[in-house]
Order: structure tokens, then sequence, then C-alpha cells
């Protein structure tokens, strides 16, 4: 068993929820951050060994408390998963400055803001962050420029701090998922666009929370001890798939 502590952003729900339940099997014990209290309190309440923390972690002033809060509950930090996000799509045209903010705060600001409140205390632990990026980071789509914009610069942050935090034994790694039925997705998945997703990837399916958490949760362990920089699609291998997907399959069939 583990014993760490692994702080989770956007926990009261979705993937972050996924990864909480995960690491608790695995013997961590989870501060739980998310600042939808309703939801956050419901979520953490059956669980043992993880404890809900009230912050938005867009807001500079909340996630210094925050990280004092988390230490004196915990001690430690040996795992960072900046994995709180939200999503809007909206034509270019018609992404006002307010939209853009919007997405930025918590997607770029938010996890450049929580790493860097806890990096004394990775440095103490040699600890790990993971954060999350999206297959929207790695490759563009239409109505995504604050969220595609948001997760590309999210992945570039992880290998700065790759490059300045290995000096003192801290890894970052970036996962980025596919799409998975999660709040965030069905808010801007339609029938259309689900359809499309199909069509587009090699395993033809849509992933679910647990398939990410085993990739973070991987990542945070001892068993990455040599992984730092990285960028992992966990998207059943949609940015591997060039055009044409289903016109191959089928003139495969034939
Ligand atoms: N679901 C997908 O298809 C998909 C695909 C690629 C990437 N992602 C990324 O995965 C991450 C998790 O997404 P999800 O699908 O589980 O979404 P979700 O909406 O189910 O959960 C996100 C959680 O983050 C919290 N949150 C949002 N902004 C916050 C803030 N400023 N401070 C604190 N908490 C905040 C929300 O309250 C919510 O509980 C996001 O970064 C998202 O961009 C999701």
């Amino acid at each position: 068993m583990e014993n760490k502590v692994a702080l989770v952003t956007g926990a009261a729900r979705g993937i972050g929820l996924a990864t909480t339940h995960l690491f608790i099997e695995q013997g961590w014990q989870v501060a739980m951050i998310d600042r939808d209290s309703a939801e956050l309190r419901k979520s953490c309440r059956d669980i043992a060994n993880a404890k809900a923390f009230e912050y938005d972690v867009s807001i500079p002033e909340q996630v210094d408390l925050m990280i004092d809060e988390v230490l004196t509950e915990f001690g430690q930090i040996d795992a960072v998963v900046n994995n709180a996000g939200v999503a809007d799509f909206l034509p270019i045209g018609e992404t006002d400055f307010s939209a853009w903010r919007r997405i930025m705060e918590t997607n770029l600001d938010g996890v450049f803001l929580v790493s860097q409140a806890a990096i004394p205390a990775l440095k103490q632990t040699k600890g790990a962050i993971v954060n999350i990026g999206s297959i929207s980071g790695l490759r563009a789509s239409t109505l995504r420029v604050a969220y595609g914009t948001s997760k590309a610069a999210v992945i570039h942050l992880t290998k700065q701090q790759a490059i300045e935090l290995g000096d003192f034994g801290v890894r970052s790694n970036c996962v980025c998922p596919g799409p998975v039925k999660t709040k965030l997705a069905m808010a801007v998945h339609s029938p259309e666009i689900i359809s499309a997703y199909l069509d587009a990837m090699p395993l033809g399916r849509y992933g679910n929370e647990r398939e990410i958490a085993e990739v973070i949760a991987f990542l945070c362990s001892d068993k990455a001890s040599y992984v730092t920089g990285q960028v992992i699609a966990a998207d059943g291998g949609f940015e591997t798939a060039g055009v044409g997907l289903p016109a191959l399959r089928k003139a495969a069939e034939e």
C-alpha cells in the first residue's frame, strides 16, 4: 500500500472522481478539490481516506489557502492532478473576451496556479504532477478556439514544468483524454458530434472515466519514476488516425 497523498482538482464528478476512487483503492489518501460544494460533499461522503476542500482553482488567493489547508490536514503532497476543467463550443467570431477568459482561467491559469503553489511540498516528496489536457489540444477542431488553445497551452506548460522541476526530482506529465461521456462532454456533444467521433476513432467507442484514471494513476506512481515531460493520449486512437477512417473501414470489408 502506498500511503501517499494525492491532490485532485475537479474531483466532485467525472474523471476527477474516478481518479479519486482509483487512488483510494491503491492505498493513497486524497484531497478532493472542487468549487461545486454540494456535488463535492455528496461525492466525498462515503470515501474513507478522502477529504473535501471547496476551492476555485482559478483564484490565486484561494489556491494558496487551499494548499495550506491540505498540508495542515495531510502533512504532505505526493501528487497533484490538475483535472478541473470547463468547456464551451463557440465560433471564433463569437468567442468574446469573457468567454475566452472563462475557459482560460480554469483550464490554464488553474493548472499554473495549483502547480506553482504545490512546488515546495512536491520538492519535499519528489512528487509528481499530472495535468489533464485533451485531444482538442493535440488536434485543432472547429468551435474550440478557447478550449483547444487552453489545452494546447497545458501540454506545453507540462513540458516547462518537467524541465524546471526535474532538478528537484519532481516529474510532470500530461494525459490527453479522448471523448468520455461526462457532464462536461455531454453539454457540448450533440448526437451528430457523437457519431462523428465514433467514425473517427480506431477503437470505435467513447472511453470511460476509469480508463483515463488508470493512466493518471500510473503517471503519479513510482512505476513511472523515469517518465517526465510526456504527453499521453488516452483516446481510443483518435489522435493517431488520419483522414477517411470510415471509408477505409468500408473498403477493408469489401
Ligand atoms: N469528458 C471528456 O470528453 C474530456 C475530454 C478531454 C479532456 N477532458 C478534460 O478532463 C477534465 C475533467 O473533465 P470531466 O469530463 O470529468 O468534466 P466534469 O464537468 O464532469 O468535471 C469537472 C469538474 O471540475 C470542477 N471545476 C470546474 N472548474 C473549476 C474550478 N475553477 N475550480 C474548481 N473546480 C472546478 C467542476 O465543478 C466539476 O466537478 C477536464 O480538464 C476536461 O477538459 C474531458
